[in-house]
């Protein structure tokens, strides 16, 4: 379990990363910031797009952002937004995280101070996983 002054740091990272959001369209800003288990943060947020199907989530684009520097391992993912309740990540986001991380805890967080918490696990349960290629 991360301790509090990591997961300040892993907030504080999200909502940095919430700040720089591209979404002219939906005006729904999304941070993410995953925790590594080597104890970084990679961070990520939406990426929206005029042909809208091209937009990209904060969550995958963390995950993006991660992979390339070599870091696929990951404990937590801080999901920030303004939103007036927590939001959950959306199911391909949870498909996503699912892939490297299919234990780690996702917290979602708003700038109103609103905070809820899910194990991936819960959020995405019989999981369509890589070993599930193998029965092919
Ligand atoms: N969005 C995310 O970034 N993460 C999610 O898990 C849910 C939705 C973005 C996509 C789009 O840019 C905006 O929020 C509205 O759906």
């Amino acid at each position: 379990m991360a301790d509090a002054s990591t997961l300040a740091a892993l907030r504080a990272a999200a909502f940095a990363a919430m700040d720089n959001a591209y979404a002219p369209y939906s005006k729904f800003r999304v941070g993410a910031a995953l925790l590594t288990t080597d104890g970084q943060i990679v961070t990520g947020c939406n990426v929206e797009n005029a042909a809208y199907p091209a937009g990209t989530c904060a969550e995958r684009a963390a995950v993006g952002a991660a992979v390339v520097r070599g870091l696929r391992a990951f404990t937590h993912v801080v999901v920030a937004t303004e939103a007036s309740t927590p939001t959950p990540p959306c199911g391909m986001c949870r498909q996503v995280l699912h892939e490297f991380a299919p234990g780690c805890v996702v917290l979602s967080v708003t700038r109103g101070g609103a905070e809820a918490e899910w194990p991936l696990a819960d959020l995405l349960p019989y999981a369509f996983e890589p070993s599930s290629l193998r029965d092919a």
